[in-house]
């Protein structure tokens, strides 16, 4: 089954650290919500069938639009779209928006999984980072919403950062675990060019990452993660069992996903689009009925190095048979030469071929070396 992405380009303030397409003026949310409905109707026929497994508002700050606006885009979804309580219904939530008017109002219209951007807990960091929360409120928030009920919570983490060193990561990783959340997505901090950081690094005012410390720092969260019940199933999520991310999963399973709104991603098998990432040209060209995405028809070996690329940073790992299946007998042969040649980087069980927790260091290196062209 398929899923949804719904992109909500609005944040209070920019983080020094994120790329993200967003704006920090709310000023056309309105129009741009419209803007969703119609291409939710443009669309409709993008899926194969309109049986949903997920619908993820990402961002951007889901979190900031209200009732109506949220309301506003479930009616179109309704109108076209089949999901149900079984449905996998995630909006991120940044811990300033989480009020008991605000989990209420997402309970009520069916939301079911939150995704809480925590960070960190260090205050000196979370004001470095220009995040619009101190770490008090964070931990206030993930237990407002498990006593309004929300029972599938994910909360993201950002580690290497110079705030961090080994002692204080673990202290994190084991204050995340005592929040008894069901699922943790934990990403090594990347230094983004046009971001405020990005330029601070450039000028020197902000060392570049220590990439031997969050070396550690991956593998000490992988350890500590696991003996608390999480499954590390890819390089940046962990999941208690039954709590594996359904949207995300789909993406790394090659399952086909409709994307909405400013700067969102589409795949369908053979082909993927991205939606233009500026708000108003969005807007525009929707009203106007003129184009809004870019397209890219795959190619059989663009489809295996995407399947080497995603799969390797998972626990569902490379099958394979299924590459046989998928694309033919000369890349098989491709791909088991290769693992032959990398033997050390990776577990086998039954065909299929997983990196060892050492090797997901390096997982992006070693696919590209699986690639071909
Ligand atoms: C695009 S944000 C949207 C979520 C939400 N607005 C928030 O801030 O919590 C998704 C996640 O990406 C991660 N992220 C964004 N930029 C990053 C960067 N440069 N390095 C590492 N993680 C980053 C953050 O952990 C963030 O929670
Ligand atoms: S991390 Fe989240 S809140 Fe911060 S700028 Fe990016 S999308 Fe917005």
């Amino acid at each position: 089954m398929a899923g949804i992405y719904i992109h909500i380009p609005y944040c209070r303030q920019a983080c020094s650290y994120c790329d993200f397409h967003f704006s920090t003026s709310l000023k056309d949310k309105n129009a741009l919500v419209n803007s969703i409905v119609r291409e939710i109707e443009l669309r409709r026929n993008y899926l194969q069938n309109n049986k949903l497994e997920s619908v993820y508002f990402g961002g951007g700050t889901p979190s900031l639009l209200n009732r109506s606006e949220f309301e506003t885009i479930f009616e179109a979804l309704n109108k076209r779209f089949i999901y149900d309580n079984a449905s996998e219904i995630t909006i991120e939530a940044n811990p300033d928006d989480i009020s008991k008017e605000n989990l209420e109002i997402w309970k009520h219209l069916g939301i079911n999984r939150l995704s809480i951007g925590l960070q960190s807990f260090n205050d000196k960091e979370l004001k470095w980072m220009n995040r619009a929360h101190n770490a008090k409120q964070s931990v206030n928030s993930v237990k407002m919403a498990q006593d309004e009920g929300f029972d599938n919570i994910t909360i993201d983490l950002i580690y290497g950062s110079k705030f961090q060193d080994l002692k204080s990561w673990e202290n994190t990783l084991l204050q995340t675990v005592s929040l008894n959340t069901q699922h943790i997505s934990s990403y090594n901090l990347t230094i983004e060019n046009k971001t405020v950081l990005g330029i601070q690094n450039a000028k020197g005012n902000e060392p570049s990452i220590n990439d031997d410390l969050s070396s550690k720092q991956f593998l000490m969260m992988s350890d500590v993660l696991k003996q608390n019940n999480f499954i590390h199933y890819e390089i940046s999520n962990f999941g208690k069992p039954g709590f594996f991310a359904k949207h995300n999963s789909n993406y790394w399973l090659q399952k086909e996903y409709l994307g909405l709104g400013p700067s969102a991603h589409s795949f369908n098998g053979t082909s993927r689009q991205w939606n233009i990432k500026n708000n108003s040209l969005y807007i525009k060209a929707i009203e106007q009925n003129t184009s809004y995405f870019e397209k890219e028809e795959l190619s059989v070996s663009n489809r295996f190095n995407e399947y080497v690329l995603t799969r390797l940073r998972t626990i569902w790992g490379c099958n394979a048979q299924e590459i046989k299946q998928l694309f033919g007998e000369k890349i098989h042969a491709h791909f088991l030469k290769m693992i032959n040649d990398k033997q050390k980087d990776f577990d086998e069980n039954n065909g299929v071929y997983t990196l060892t927790t050492q090797a997901r260091l390096y997982a992006d290196g070693i696919a590209s070396d699986f690639f071909i062209s």
